[in-house]
Formats: structure tokens, C-alpha cells, sequence
């Protein structure tokens, strides 16, 4: 069944503490090491609620099922859930500064089926809409061939330490929209 798409609600969180642990233990073996998964969960890989109050965070929903999250922000945070934060997270100026793509997550039953593709398309017409014309992505190396597809290049590698002492490399990853999209 195709999957239907909306805004997250904040009633949503605990499908979504739920889903994106289960996300990253399965499909970023091959990408990272157990202990870099194990460490990142609930700091970097955790729910942003802030993108849920903006209305800028997407789900994907298969049978009253969250199969699938992910979106964009006009706010400074690059990456990370509200347990990886504790003061407020200012606004980005559309004018001078990209837009971030942030937190995708596929249940792994429902990997390569075009979701994050699909939230994909849904977040960069929404960043485009707001008045964005750079879109920035801090992605992991299991979500970098997903943005390739989409024509971002990496700018960036580097390192994020974890709170478990593990160390996890990253890309950033930009798109800068043609005057006409
Ligand atoms: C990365 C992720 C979001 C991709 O979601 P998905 O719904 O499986 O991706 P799609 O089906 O939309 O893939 C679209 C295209 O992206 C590329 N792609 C996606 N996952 C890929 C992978 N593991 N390896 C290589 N290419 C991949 C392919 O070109 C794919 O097209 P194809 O299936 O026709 O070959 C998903 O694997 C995931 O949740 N990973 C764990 C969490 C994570 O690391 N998220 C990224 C945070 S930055």
C-alpha cells in the first residue's frame, strides 16, 4: 500500500521514539559501527519537537502506521533531537542562510520504497516556498546517497562525538536553488 504523507503532530512523539532508534540500528549497519549507533540515539538521532511546533516535519503513514519521518528547518540547530538541546533555537534569515534538511528515518520494513524520497520532495518545496534558496543537509553516511540522488554536493566531512565516547563521521552536504525554482 502506498503510504499517505502529513505534518507531524506533537501526538506523534512517541511513534516516533519508537521508529527512529529502530531506523538507525537497521539501516545504518554497514554504515557505522554498533557502538557509533548505540551512541548517537537519543542525542543526535531523537526527535527535534521544535520542527513539529513549526510545521515544517513530515510522516509518512501506512495503515494508522508511522513508517517513515523527516523534514526541514528554518532554525540554527544542523542536527540533533531536543535531548542534545536546552536553549532556545533561533529563526535562520531565508535571505543569507540555507535551510537545513534534518532527522529522516524509514522503518526498515519500508526501506527503498521511495519514502524518503517522497519527504524529500515534500521538505525542499516547502523550504523553497518559505523563501530559501540554499538547502543544507548534515547527513549521515547512511543518508548521503539519498541527497546525491537529489543533486547535493558535499562540502564537508566531519566528526560528531558521541556522549558514549564513540566519534561519528558525517557530510555537509548543500543545494543551491536555480533563480527559477
Ligand atoms: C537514508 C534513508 C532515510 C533512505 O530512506 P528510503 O525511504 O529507504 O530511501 P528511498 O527509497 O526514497 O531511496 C531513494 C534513492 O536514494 C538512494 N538510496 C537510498 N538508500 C540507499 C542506500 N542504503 N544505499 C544506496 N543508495 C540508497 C537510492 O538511489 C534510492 O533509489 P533506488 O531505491 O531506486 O535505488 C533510510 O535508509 C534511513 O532511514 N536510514 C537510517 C537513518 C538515517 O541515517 N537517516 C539519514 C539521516 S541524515
Amino acid at each position: 500500500m502506498t503510504p499517505a504523507y502529513r505534518l507531524a503532530e506533537l501526538g506523534d512523539i512517541p511513534a516516533l521514539e519508537t521508529l527512529i532508534p529502530l531506523s538507525a540500528r537497521k539501516l545504518q549497519v554497514g554504515f557505522y559501527t554498533e557502538a557509533q549507533i548505540e551512541g548517537a540515539i537519543g542525542t543526535v538521532f531523537g526527535v527535534d519537537s521544535q520542527l513539529i511546533r513549526d510545521g515544517t516535519y513530515f510522516v509518512a503513514v501506512d495503515e494508522g502506521r508511522i513508517v517513515g519521518c523527516g523534514g526541514w528547518s528554518k532554525r540554527k540547530t544542523l542536527y540533533g533531537g531536543d535531548r542534545a538541546r536546552t536553549a532556545p533555537d533561533p529563526l535562520r534569515d531565508p535571505a543569507t542562510e540555507p535551510a537545513m534538511i534534518r532527522a529522516f528515518f524509514i522503518h526498515p520494513d519500508f526501506a527503498r520504497r521511495g519514502i524518503g524520497r517522497k519527504i524529500m520532495e515534500l521538505s525542499e518545496t516547502a523550504a523553497l516556498a518559505a523563501g530559501f534558496r540554499q538547502i543544507d543537509i548534515v547527513a549521515t553516511l547512511a543518508g548521503a546517497p539519498l541527497y546525491a540522488t537529489f543533486a547535493y554536493a558535499t562540502v564537508e566531512r566531519f566528526d560528531i562525538p558521541l556522549p558514549n565516547g564513540a566519534i561519528m563521521p558525517v557530510v555537509r552536504m548543500r543545494k543551491t536553488a536555480a533563480p527559477s525554482d
